[in-house]
């Protein structure tokens, strides 16, 4: 298994590049493998472990896919297969995608049940309750979600749950009612940008999706969706990642290519913290001239401070003097982090989904485990931000959602390196 090896205390300097979302690729490249009945060609897809995994999904399901400089080639296959097996399905959970447009193109689809994560329970409760309000059948057997229609018919639903809207459940809905005989509206829709590319994609393929990017989705279905060719938007968890990276090691970072449009509750937050933050056409500058001050984060659905940043900025706060409080509003048991930062010299106590940080004024460098996603991108930033060597394992979390990123934080001065056993 691969580790990074960290020299803290570097301070960045140079121009990052961030590369396209993770999270919008994944449905993008589900509707053009199931839904359309020609070969689609996705540009800036980033050579993830995850784009990999949810792949060999779409290959079990017949199509071919091949990605190459960061194009995404996928041609739809014979559509008899309709089962995404249990052991591709745990690698990947957002694998659950294939279940609306399944059962919208084949009639059937036989997905095995994600089941939770390390960031705690994720249930597919509102990916359910959508598809049957199409007028599908579902029903679990045996570790399986199994769902049929013979014909999906548009439908009125409300689509938010107790943690609010559901970027999942938005996407796997919208499009399965894509191809449905008539008019679906979800009120409650995911507003997040990852749900506006995946429609705008749809509607480049032949789909009628109107309200994208708000919280009233109205889809009229149609008979039938083209390949076509398409960009992905830049990922903005990795940008806001790299403007933490500047910084946590107070540094000057130039982040090519961050979506201004997509990162305002986390530029907010940047800014309040004391972060200097010059936009420019094609990105973002980072300095700090100020110390840092503390700042309180409560964590919601876009446009509101977003889950997938909340361990990063943690990792800030850190190194921050005064008492910052975090509340997780998304998945209530994300603090997994907290522990391996405390590890480091943090100050951070978990009370249920309430994190309180008593900032420090550096970390000390130390062996530490990623236990997610955006949990092991912390343990690399405040490894960068701490005195002596940080040694993070289990990376291939990190490496989940980023692309070569010890090659990117090297080329802005980082002092990391991969090594295998
Ligand atoms: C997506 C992102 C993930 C991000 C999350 C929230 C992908 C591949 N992943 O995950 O990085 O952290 O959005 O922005 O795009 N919920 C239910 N019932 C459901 C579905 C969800 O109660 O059927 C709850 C979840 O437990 C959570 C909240 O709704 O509390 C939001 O989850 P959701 O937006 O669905 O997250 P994902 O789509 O899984």
């Amino acid at each position: 298994m691969d580790r990074l090896i960290i020299n803290g205390g570097k301070q960045l300097k140079g121009t990052i590049s961030v590369s396209g979302s993770k999270n919008a690729t994944l449905p993008i490249a589900v509707a053009a493998a199931i839904l359309a009945d020609s070969s689609s060609v996705i540009h800036n897809v980033p050579n993830l472990n995850d784009i990999d995994s949810l792949c060999a999904v779409l290959e079990v399901l017949g199509a071919t896919t091949k990605l190459e400089n960061s194009t995404l080639y996928i041609e739809p296959g014979d559509r008899s297969a309709y089962e995404a097996p249990y052991d591709l399905v745990r690698k990947m959970r957002a694998s659950i995608y294939v279940l609306g447009p399944l059962v919208a193109r084949l009639g059937i689809a036989k997905v095995s049940f994600p089941g939770g994560c390390a960031i705690g329970p994720r249930p597919v409760d509102l990916h359910l309750k959508g598809l049957q309000q199409l007028g599908a059948e579902v029903e679990i057997d045996s570790g399986y979600i199994i769902a049929r229609a013979n014909r999906l018919v548009g439908a009125e639903m409300y689509l938010r749950g107790p943690h609010g809207s559901s970027v999942g459940a938005t996407a796997n809905v919208m499009m399965a009612a894509t191809l449905a005989d008539g008019t679906t509206t979800i009120r409650g829709a995911a507003c997040e940008p990852e749900v506006a590319d995946l429609a705008n994609f749809l509607n480049a393929m032949g789909a009628d999706i109107g309200g994208v990017g708000t919280s009233t989705l109205t889809i009229h279905g149609v008979k039938q969706l083209h390949g076509t060719e398409y960009t992905v938007i830049p990922d903005r968890i990795e940008a806001g990642t790299f403007m933490v990276a500047g910084a946590v090691t107070k540094g000057e970072v130039f982040v090519k290519g961050a979506p201004a449009e997509h990162l305002g509750a986390t530029s907010e937050k940047l800014i309040e913290a004391g972060v200097q933050l010059d936009w420019a056409d094609d990105g973002v500058r980072v300095r700090t001239p100020r110390d840092f001050q503390a700042v309180h984060i409560a964590t919601d659905t876009y446009p509101g401070f977003p889950t997938d940043m909340q361990a990063q900025m943690m990792g800030l706060l850190s190194i921050t003097p005064g008492i910052s409080t975090i509340t997780e509003g998304i998945y209530l048991d994300r603090f997994m982090h907290a522990s391996e930062l405390n590890r480091m010299g943090a100050d951070i106590r978990v009370e249920g989904n309430h994190a309180v940080v008593r900032g420090k004024l550096r970390l000390s460098g130390a062996p530490v485990m990623a236990s997610d996603l955006r949990a092991g991108a912390v343990l690399v930033l405040a490894g960068m931000a701490a005195a002596g060597e940080t040694v993070v394992s289990r990376i291939y979390h990190i490496d989940r959602g980023y692309e070569n990123i010890e090659q990117k934080l090297a080329g802005i001065g980082a002092d990391i390196i991969r090594v295998s056993d």
